[in-house]
């Protein structure tokens, strides 16, 4: 039987994308999951999945072996590379953790091996500097003795809808033959939607500018929101209008954090300075988008026009209904509101409490206990929906609600509100 009938398959990094793809394609094929991270190998080998992303029984019932020795990864026929492509201090993309996973590929990946990336990067990492990577710790030469593969992945942490088997998957090898393996591969796990991209750089490229187009989208609906905070109108009623027209695009206005949409036009416009060209508009997106947390504390302390006020926040983390702190930008209005002397308390039902202290020192509380002269709705959780904050404040508090949670909610007489 041909080699690519059946491949073994390792997946490298069990994170929100390692994990979910692990064990779909471990529904057809040989699946072995490797992460250096060994508390997490543990956890998911208990049946736990601290991302949410796979219930208990998803978990215990798949085939995927999941391990933190490499030994266990020599010889398998696809390396599939998942791991974290963040930003540094100064805004520069951080391939630290790529390269090491590359390294890892080349000490166990043998001759004829493909290894797939699928970390959101500019184009020509995979080529230029995993490729490399991967020659210089196995002595085989990409392209005759192993072959590179590059499939950008596209989940949405918390997103039951788009998971992992449902959404087209753009695949791209290093010759027409790889990409067929992938292709197929990739097609078993997810009803064969497949874009084949006519080289990996394409495929590279068209991830990265999926993410800058949403950051620069936010970052116009968030720029007009400011526009029409001043002159008294919603930018909610405004858009509700607007999107009645059949190609407006519907973008909300709120804060960009996470490690994906406020992180990968750096990747992008680093590239692009790489080559001569300053990008203007990816980076005008980008200082208007990091600025809205400042912006959004200056605008809720004027509005609540008191000093030393107590302040409840509702939601830590990057996006609504998922665990995930990193890089959240809630933490920007709660250092921009204590910066105006304001006391603030933060409760998110999702975030873990021991990682938000060692992330940001913020001690989250158990149950919010008012009276508050502020409750801000930072986090569209469900969990926040139905929440009585009328009794949580002050007869006369500010309810700031910059993601519209109860847009439509009838506050009572007293409390006031402000909105984007
Ligand atoms: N989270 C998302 O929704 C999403 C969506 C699309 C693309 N991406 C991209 O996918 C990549 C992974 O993101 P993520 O959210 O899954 O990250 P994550 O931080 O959730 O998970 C990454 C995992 O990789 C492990 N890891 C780090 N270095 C390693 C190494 N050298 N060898 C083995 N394991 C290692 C970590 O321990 C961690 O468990 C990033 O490039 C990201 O931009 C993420």
């Amino acid at each position: 039987m041909d080699r690519w009938t059946n491949p073994t398959i390792a997946v490298i990094g069990l994170g929100y994308v390692g994990l979910p793809l692990a064990v779909a394609l471990s529904r057809d094929f040989d699946v072995l999951g490797f992460d250096i991270d060994t508390a997490r190998i543990q956890e998911l080998n208990g049946g736990h999945d601290r991302t949410n992303e796979l219930t208990p029984d998803a978990l215990t019932s798949s085939s995927a072996q999941l391990t933190g020795d490499l030994g266990a990864l020599q010889g398998r026929d696809i390396f599939i590379v998942t791991v974290p492509t963040p930003v540094s201090e100064k805004n520069e993309p951080d391939l630290t953790a790529v390269k090491k996973a590359a390294e890892t590929v080349g000490k166990a990946i043998g001759k004829g091996g493909i290894a797939v990336f699928e970390s959101t990067v500019y184009p020509g990492v995979t080529e230029d500097i995993c490729g490399p990577a991967i020659e210089a710790a196995s002595g085989l030469k990409a392209g005759t003795d192993f072959f590179l593969g590059y499939s950008p992945e596209r989940i949405n942490p918390g997103d039951k809808v788009h998971t992992v088997d449902k959404i087209t998957k753009v695949v791209a090898g290093q010759t027409p033959e790889v990409a067929a393996v992938l292709a197929r591969v990739y097609g078993a796990m997810n009803g064969d939607r497949i874009h084949i991209a006519p080289d990996i750089k394409t495929a590279e490229a068209s991830k990265v500018i999926e993410n800058a187009q949403r950051d620069i989208n936010i970052a116009f609906v968030n720029e007009i929101a400011l526009i029409f905070e001043r002159m008294g109108l919603s930018v909610y009623d405004v858009l509700d209008a607007a999107r009645t027209k059949w190609n407006f695009l519907d973008f909300k206005p709120g804060l960009v954090g996470g490690h994906c949409i406020g992180v990968d036009p750096y990747y992008l416009s680093h590239a692009a300075q790489q080559m001569g060209y300053d990008p203007d508009v990816i980076l005008s997106g980008r200082r208007i988008n990091d600025a809205m947390g400042s912006v959004l504390a200056e605008r809720i302390h004027k509005s609540l026009g008191i000093e030393g006020a107590k302040i409840l926040v509702l939601g830590i983390t990057f996006k609504e209904n998922v665990p995930d702190i990193r890089n959240s930008k809630v933490i920007d209005v709660i250092r921009g509101l204590e910066a105006f002397g304001h006391s603030v308390s933060v409760y998110d039902p999702l975030a873990d409490i021991a990682e938000t202290k060692h992330e940001y020192g913020v001690d989250l509380i158990g149950e919010p206990s008012g009276p508050y002269h502020a409750v801000l709705g930072a986090v569209p959780h469900a969990a926040f929906n139905d929440m009585p904050i009328a009794e949580l404040l002050e007869p006369d508090g500010l309810v700031a609600d910059i993601k519209g949670i109860w847009r439509g909610v009838d506050l009572g007489a007293g409390l006031r509100r402000w909105s984007l």
